[in-house]
């Protein structure tokens, strides 16, 4: 299975990168997303990054683009990545949609940060081809491509989606079907602790990302990197592993639930724990 024909289903900053990545290696990618104007947004961004890699050698923005084509719905294709909002009930009727709609060899990956990869495999009727393919943001830079096998799910597919990511230029690990896998179970409670210990006065914003940059060598501290993968996205990732975990120790920091009502919502509304121009 080398999967020539790839489906990415949503446009956000993650499919996005997933949709650009897969045209960076030469595979043809059909993009869909069901919001309005999300599709052409997705492109624009995507022209942006490939911009700045073309600066440094990288190919050439319209050409990687030219195997892009925006799509009204879910077509077939050899391979679909769902990167849709984290919410169980709309990737549940992706997959089901997905299940339809592509021929039964297709492999159906989520790039869910940490949504039981059995349950959207229970929507369909194919679970052994049924696998979580998370990527990490910024997409185009970070290298790890994190494989979440579920119970169903077959060597064969496990296989060929590692190297599928090795193709895409990217370093995988696996991890079994646990709520959060290994990434979000260790990152977002550190998140959230730095939450609280921005809630309780511990120290300023400012402050507590400076311990973790230059304390623990990060590339950026908690409170910006919750902003950049999205607030709301954070708190449903803190949902998942309280309800998952059944642990009220996963619950996310009222402040984060704070500014999400408030509709800050990190970068991509221009304002969270930071503000952005
Ligand atoms: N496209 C292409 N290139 C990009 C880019 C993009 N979107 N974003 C950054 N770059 C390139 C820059 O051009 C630059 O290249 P150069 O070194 O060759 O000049 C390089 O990456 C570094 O970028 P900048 O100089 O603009 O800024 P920084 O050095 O501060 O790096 C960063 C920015 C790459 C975002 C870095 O801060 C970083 O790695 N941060 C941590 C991000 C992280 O932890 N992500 C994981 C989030 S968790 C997740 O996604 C999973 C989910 O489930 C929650």
């Amino acid at each position: 299975m080398t999967f020539e024909h790839v489906l990415v289903v949503g446009a956000g900053q993650m499919g996005g990168g997933i949709a650009q990545v897969i045209a960076s290696s030469g595979r043809r990618v059909s993009l869909h997303d069901a919001a309005p104007g999300a599709v052409e947004r997705g492109i624009n961004t995507m022209r942006k990054s490939l911009t700045r890699l073309a600066e440094k050698g990288g190919a050439d923005p319209d050409e990687v683009l030219g195997r892009v084509s925006g799509v009204g719905d879910l077509v077939p294709a050899d391979l679909m990545i769902e990167a849709v909002v984290e919410d169980s009930a709309v990737k549940d009727d992706v997959f089901r949609r997905a299940d339809a709609i592509l021929p039964p060899e297709a492999v159906l990956a989520s790039n869910t940060s940490s949504i039981p990869i059995a349950s959207l495999a229970a929507a369909t009727g194919r679970p052994d081809k049924v696998i979580g393919m998370h990527f990490f943001n910024p997409v185009p830079v970070l290298k790890l491509v994190e494989i979440i096998r579920a119970r169903d799910t077959s060597d064969e597919t496990a296989n060929a989606i590692t190297e599928l990511a090795r193709a895409l230029g990217k370093t995988p690990a696996v991890a079994n079907d646990f709520p959060g896998f290994v990434s979000n179970r260790i990152l977002m409670p550190f998140i959230n602790e730095a939450v609280w210990a921005l809630q309780e006065g511990v120290a300023e914003a400012e402050a507590i990302d400076t311990i973790a940059k230059l304390g623990f060598a990060h590339p950026m501290g908690p409170l910006a990197l919750a902003d950049l993968i999205g607030l709301d996205t954070c708190v449903a990732i803190m949902d998942v592993l309280k309800d998952g975990l059944g642990d009220d120790r996963y619950a996310p920091a009222p402040l984060l639930q704070e500014h999400v009502s408030a509709g800050r919502l990190g970068r991509k509304s221009g304002r969270g724990f930071f503000e952005y121009s």
